[in-house]
């Protein structure tokens, strides 16, 4: 298939889950795999939804101990119960940002992306998928360092199959509450809420410094990091 599949392609039956995403190039999925904050309400199949976990479970961790569990909240009225705490936690959280995003010389990119997020809080509950990654602890300790390689393995079958995902926490400002919630025990805290959903947009190659200021050979070398450095 020559362009990104969508959810006609799986109304139509043109193609099978089995098939769907594997012919995209690896580093053209890396390089193109975004933050997709705005989503369409269609829901999604959960055959496509274990696929894209599937990938999850691909990924390394300490010792092959593979602490993810994944949940994924389908139900409308559940997700809302998710959505009005995240809406919360999020604009207490983002207020101060908003207020530095008024000063003329705050760079456009951060706008959008503030708006992007604003939006998907706002909307969050119309997101047909909210996937909670969560892992078992380890020696009392959370193994969320474990769980961020299975997320973005998420996220890259996601942008393979044409799904629009983003990686988000803000969901941790009621965490214990959201953990119980979810039936999780004790030991095993989410650390990850990933609304996914078909996309109202397309993907594309996200803003992103050189690597020519971020990659040293032998030595760190303070100049050429200084020409990347972060603005904020
Ligand atoms: C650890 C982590 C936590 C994040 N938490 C949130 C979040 O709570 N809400 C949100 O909208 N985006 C969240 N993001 C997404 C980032 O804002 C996003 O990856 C970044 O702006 C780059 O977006 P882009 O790939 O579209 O350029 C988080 C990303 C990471 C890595």
């Amino acid at each position: 298939m020559s362009r990104e599949p969508d959810k006609t392609d799986l109304d139509t039956g043109d193609i099978d889950l089995e098939t769907l995403g594997e012919d995209v190039p690896l580093l053209e999925g890396i390089r193109t795999t975004r933050a997709i904050r705005r989503l369409r309400p269609d829901p999604v199949p959960p055959a496509l939804i274990r696929k894209v976990c599937e990938a999850g479970t691909f990924a390394p961790s300490g010792g092959n101990r593979q602490p993810w569990q994944f949940i994924a909240v389908t139900d409308p009225e559940r997700r809302a119960w998710v959505a009005e705490r995240y809406r919360k936690g999020f604009h207490d959280y983002i207020a101060p940002a908003v207020e530095a995003a008024k000063d003329p010389a705050f760079p456009e990119a951060g706008r959008r992306m503030q708006r992007a997020a604003i939006h998907l809080a706002d909307h969050l509950h119309e997101a047909p998928v909210h996937l909670f990654v969560a892992g078992f602890k380890r020696r009392g300790d959370p193994q969320t360092q474990a769980l961020y390689p299975a997320v973005q393995n998420v996220l890259l079958a996601c942008r393979a199959v044409g799904l629009g995902a983003s990686l988000t926490t803000l969901h941790r400002s009621f965490g214990p509450e959201c953990d119980a919630w979810l039936g999780l025990p004790d030991n095993c805290p989410t650390c990850a809420l990933l609304p996914i959903g078909w996309p109202e947009g397309r993907y594309g190659r996200p803003p992103r410094r050189s690597v020519d200021t971020c990659l040293h050979f032998e030595r760190f070398d303070s100049e050429r990091a200084a020409a990347g450095r972060p603005r904020r």
